[in-house]
């Protein structure tokens, strides 16, 4: 549905050029939703602004559902763009118009004729639940309810594309739940494959299905959002993953912890549990089959669209073989195990 290869901005910038976006490739396929967190500053709205050209790239190639949005005319562009909804971070409502009429506009631009528009508008407020504040002008609604006007109206041309630019940024928590799972029944009733650019891993969770993390204009990593954050390649990805599903050793801990394996002593180990591992009772199974005492510090256990994960800080104490015996046995079974450090085996804090 979207493809972007080489995507390049340069702005001209006050003192030197500012590379917004610095060859970016990636493809988001029809019904995804597809998630862009970057912190500020990455280049975020400069490419969902490339993305129906309201800013043209330097370089490189936009695609929307086989279309080259730069080989186009005007009128084709246009055209084009009306397939292409936009959700903003602040609505972007006209103060003077109520709700029905902010709906409405999009359609009146199209040039439809007022007997299509009414019921055309009533069906979009319906959808987002606002049936009965159609009268209503932007300051009598709330943030939430003013957001749920932001994406009947970009919803009114029935496009293809929907992209959200931090549509969540400005509401609280419990308000960014009910506007995410709208966007995401939406998807599933309309078909409509969705771009959501956020700074919030918690966004991305939610409801995308793929993620891309973009970084000073560059793209550091993308895939399935289970893959990213149970294996994130990145420094900046793995500061975002952690914000969300992360845990810290105990100060105490990380203070005893040394690097070198001392007599007797035992080791701290990070294990990363997914999918099939992570629903096998793996502890008690290296404990017996090992013969190894362990004492789990720190950790967490979550899913992420329905799939199991977990991550588990744990000291195991035993004869050294048998510790290297049953990291090897763990990641066999394609568990990812790391040596945190080592600590005095009877210095052992409790759980
Ligand atoms: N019109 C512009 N002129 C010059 N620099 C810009 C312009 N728009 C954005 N930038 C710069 O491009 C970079 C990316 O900005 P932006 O796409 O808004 O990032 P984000 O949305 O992720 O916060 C920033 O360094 C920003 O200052
Ligand atoms: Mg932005």
């Amino acid at each position: 549905m979207l493809e972007l290869v080489e995507l390049t901005k340069v702005y001209p910038g006050a003192t030197a050029p500012v590379v917004a976006l610095d060859r970016v490739s990636l493809t988001v396929g029809r019904g995804e939703i597809f998630g862009v967190i970057g912190r500020s500053g990455a280049g975020k709205s400069t490419l969902i602004r490339c993305i129906n050209l309201l800013e043209r790239p330097t370089s490189g190639t936009v695609r929307v559902d086989g279309q080259d949005l730069a080989s186009l005319d005007t009128r084709a562009l246009n055209a084009a763009r009306r397939d292409i909804g936009m959700v903003f971070q602040h609505f972007n409502l006209l103060s003077s118009r109520t709700a029905f009429d902010n709906v409405a506009l999009p359609l009146e631009i199209a040039g439809r004729k007022p007997a299509e528009i009414a019921p055309r508008v009533a069906e979009l407020l319906e959808l987002v639940g606002l049936a009965d504040e159609a009268r209503r002008y932007p300051a009598q609604l709330s943030g939430g309810q003013k957001q749920r006007v932001g994406i009947a109206r970009a919803l009114a041309n029935r496009p293809k594309v929907l992209l959200c630019d931090e549509a969540t940024s400005a509401l609280d928590p419990e308000t960014t739940i009910q506007i995410l799972d709208l966007v995401a029944d939406i998807n599933r009733r309309l078909g409509v494959t969705v771009v959501l650019i956020t700074h919030e891993m918690n966004v991305v969770r939610r409801i995308a299905g793929k993620v891309a993390v973009l970084e000073r204009g560059r793209m550091l990593e993308s895939g399935a959002v289970y893959d990213v954050f149970t294996r994130p390649q990145s420094e900046t990805t793995r500061s975002f993953v952690a914000e969300t599903v992360g845990y810290s050793l105990p100060a105490a801990l990380r203070a005893t912890a040394s690097r070198h394996p001392g007599v007797g002593a035992a080791t701290l180990l990070r294990v990363d549990l997914t999918d099939a591992a992570a629903r096998e009772p793996l502890v008690s199974e290296l404990s017996r089959r090992f013969a190894l005492d362990l004492n789990i510090v720190a950790g967490r256990i979550d899913e992420i669209q329905g799939r199991p994960f977990g991550s588990l800080a744990m000291i195991a104490a035993g004869k050294p073989d048998c510790i290297e015996t049953a990291i090897g046995h763990l990641r066999q079974r394609n568990v990812h195990v790391e040596v945190l450090g080592h600590v005095p085996a009877d210095d052992r804090p409790a759980a």
